[in-house]
């Protein structure tokens, strides 16, 4: 099933969000469908936290509640994502099945009382899931609201269980084929860690000190694939009976103990629940981040957010309002990289409960608020939007990401703790998209050819695969930046012999890093061309590449910082410490430069964010954000789809969707 099937139905694109009307009575619900049409609302999802409802004691169903909500909204106009409320487990659960409660990795095992408390390694849970998933595809597989399906929430809970010992060891067994090699992999000969037969192999539990590294990779692995297996289950639990798409919401950026190419093959539709946690530009740029994501690992399809807030989340602390406007902007940020529409979580504020806090399209106040107001001025937009369905976005730049290199980056004992994978992804991206350029993420391993420019700042963790990979981009023309702590490791965690990065991959850099040289915390060096480098520094030497800028102090006095390298019809830049921000957005400026990519729109001031969906028939839409305060001028005036009437300025936080066809 495909994307299609869910435009078709809804004509345009998506907008509504979580609706979890067991909160509240018929009143309510006559008010909900009267405000769901009044803000356009076209697709609700519903049942995911609906399980002690749906089955109040173990075996027994009662859908007749729900048959009334599918049925009036349907009758309303409302589409469905029906969601399989596996996510929550019931009080009942936890006392038929305590050993399906989820293990810390102290030996303390958890109880229900929160949701997301259940272990997907125990047998009877994932019994569970599937009768239920099948009892609710059986019923409404067919059903006229149904639009999609929805499995779980965002798979995320971990354990250390013995359930999960268990699974791990045969998981383990697959990958590695013998003890012997385990035992090699892990590098166990250090420490007299030796494993003498499998039933001695568990998870990553608590110990004493530093946990092994290989161990600590490979159940990162499993868990991952443990994820895709429980999912796999449930969504094809629901094929069996339903012809409709089935998804299941990823958490971005980095939360979800999952690979997440893996699971954009998976599911039929990729879906992103989405919260910035800092206001004003940072919403901006960390809106853009997570939408860009969702596209990458949609393999470039149409995707859907799932969930936003008209609030920020918890931004540690406490949570922030969103200016006025931004609402919208953000709502425009995911649309624009190629969102299937905006949904939120959730419809109506809870009067009680876990999140009552948290917002939502209806405040507590009601209609008459400012929240409800700019949440109806949304849905007006988005409605004018639906040509746009199906259309997509392309780039000419990549930034590398790989949930490997990201768990490596989490083992114990590396040599600097200021290390931090998705900081460092964010910062390549945060440096594309303040120069105005529309950015993928990819795989070490994929086809980059499409790209003139590629960014890998992260990649602690590089297999000869990909090492391979990015040196045949650079021979073939593309231009390549390489940054510090790159390629050190093998896919066992094994250290490179001889020099890093990875061979080949030093080869197109013409470079050997010789010694690791992390910063003390909040030490500052001073580079040759006056930037300042932080957290990290590197003693390594050239190898045919030349060094554009030099260290200036101390025993890597007048080596190389910055390294350039001519490789076949291409380039490699390799970059051993974590430059300040002013220097990295001059490297980026330069690099995009000589990779002959501009921004979207030139001629634009910094804060007006500019992104292009497009049609296969070679219609195109211009986003245009101004994320200022102050009103800015279109250097090339068009036709506004959201006004329907000809833009050439955009007011304060304004945003425009200019026809370019
Ligand atoms: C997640 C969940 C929702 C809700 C929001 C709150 O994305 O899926 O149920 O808890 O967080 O931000």
């Amino acid at each position: 099933m495909t994307t299609r099937h869910l435009i078709d139905r809804l004509g345009g694109l998506a907008f509504g969000g979580d609706y979890n009307p067991e909160q509240w009575d018929e009143p309510v619900w006559k008010e909900d469908d009267e405000l769901m049409r009044r803000a356009r609302v076209n697709l609700a999802t519903v049942g995911v936290f609906s399980w002690a409802l749906l089955e109040p004691e173990e075996g027994r169903y009662d859908f007749s509640w729900l048959d009334a909500h599918l049925d009036r909204l349907h009758a309303n106009g409302v589409a469905v994502d029906l969601a399989t409320p596996t996510a929550s487990p019931p009080p009942w659960f936890t006392l038929a099945h305590p050993d399906a409660m989820p293990v810390a990795p102290d030996g303390a095992r958890l109880t229900h009382g929160s949701r997301d408390t259940y272990c997907l390694a125990a047998p009877a849970y994932r019994d569970a899931t599937v009768r239920i998933a099948t009892a609710l595809a059986e019923r409404y597989g067919g059903h006229p609201a149904v639009a999609m399906w929805h499995v779980h929430n965002e798979y995320a809970t971990l354990c250390w269980c013995d359930h999960t010992a268990a699974a791990f060891r045969d998981w383990l067994h697959a990958r590695h084929g013998s003890l012997e090699a385990l035992n090699e992999a892990w590098g166990t000969a250090f420490w007299s860690q030796r494993y003498a037969a499998w039933d001695q192999v568990l998870p990553p539990r608590s110990t004493q000190w530093h946990r092994n590294p290989g161990q600590a990779l490979d159940f990162r692995r499993f868990w991952s694939d443990t994820v895709l297996a429980a999912y796999r289950e449930q969504r094809d639990a629901i094929r069996a009976h339903s012809d409709r798409p089935v998804t299941t919401n990823m958490m971005l950026p980095g939360y979800q103990n999952l690979d997440l190419w893996a699971l954009g093959r998976e599911v039929d539709l990729v879906s992103i629940d989405h919260y910035p946690s800092a206001p004003g530009l940072d919403a901006a740029a960390d809106t853009a981040f997570g939408a860009d994501r969702a596209r990458s690992f949609a393999g470039g399809r149409p995707w859907l957010l799932m969930e936003q807030g008209t609030s920020t989340v918890y931004d540690r602390d406490r949570i922030l309002g969103k200016e006025p406007s931004e609402i919208l902007r953000h709502t425009l940020g995911h649309i624009a990289r190629g969102s299937e529409g905006a949904l939120f979580f959730q419809w109506r504020q809870s009067r009680a409960g876990a999140e009552q806090w948290h917002s939502a399209m209806l405040p507590h106040a009601g209609a008459d608020s400012r929240i409800f107001r700019e949440v109806q001025a949304v849905g007006e937009a988005v409605a004018r939007l639906g040509e746009l369905a199906g259309s997509t976005v392309t780039a000419q730049v990549a930034v590398l990401h790989d949930s490997d290199a990201w768990w490596a980056l989490e083992v114990d004992g590396l040599p600097s703790a200021d290390l931090d994978y998705h900081g460092t992804l964010r910062r390549a991206h945060r440096a594309l998209w303040d120069a105005g350029v529309t950015v993928d993420f990819a795989h070490p391993g994929h086809d980059l050819s499409r790209y003139r420019l590629v960014v890998a700042p992260a990649l602690f963790l590089l297999s000869d695969a990909g090492a391979a990979n990015l040196l045949r981009y650079v021979a073939d023309g593309g231009t390549l930046l390489v940054q510090y702590f790159n390629g050190f490791v093998d896919d066992r965690l094994h250290a490179r012999l001889g020099g890093y990065p990875a061979m080949p991959l030093r080869e197109a850099l013409g470079i050997r890093v010789e010694e690791p040289r992390p910063l003390r915390r909040d030490e500052r060096i001073v580079l040759s061309d006056g930037t300042h480098g932080t957290v990290w520094s590197e003693s390594l030497r050239t190898e045919g590449a030349e060094a554009s800028v030099t260290y200036t102090h101390g025993m890597l006095a007048g080596k190389p910082a910055l390294t350039r390298h001519r490789f076949g019809a291409g380039r490699g830049c390799y970059l051993s410490t974590h430059l300040d921000d002013p220097g990295y957005a001059a490297l980026i400026a330069r690099l995009l430069d000589e990779a002959g990519v501009g921004p979207e729109s030139p001629g634009l001031r910094p804060g007006v964010e500019t992104v292009t969906r497009q049609a296969p028939d070679g219609r195109r839409w211009q986003f245009v954000l101004n994320h200022r305060a102050d009103a800015v001028r279109l250097p090339e005036p068009a036709l506004d789809l959201l006004t329907g009437r000809p833009a050439d300025e955009l007011p304060p936080g304004g945003c425009a969707v200019l026809l370019r066809y």
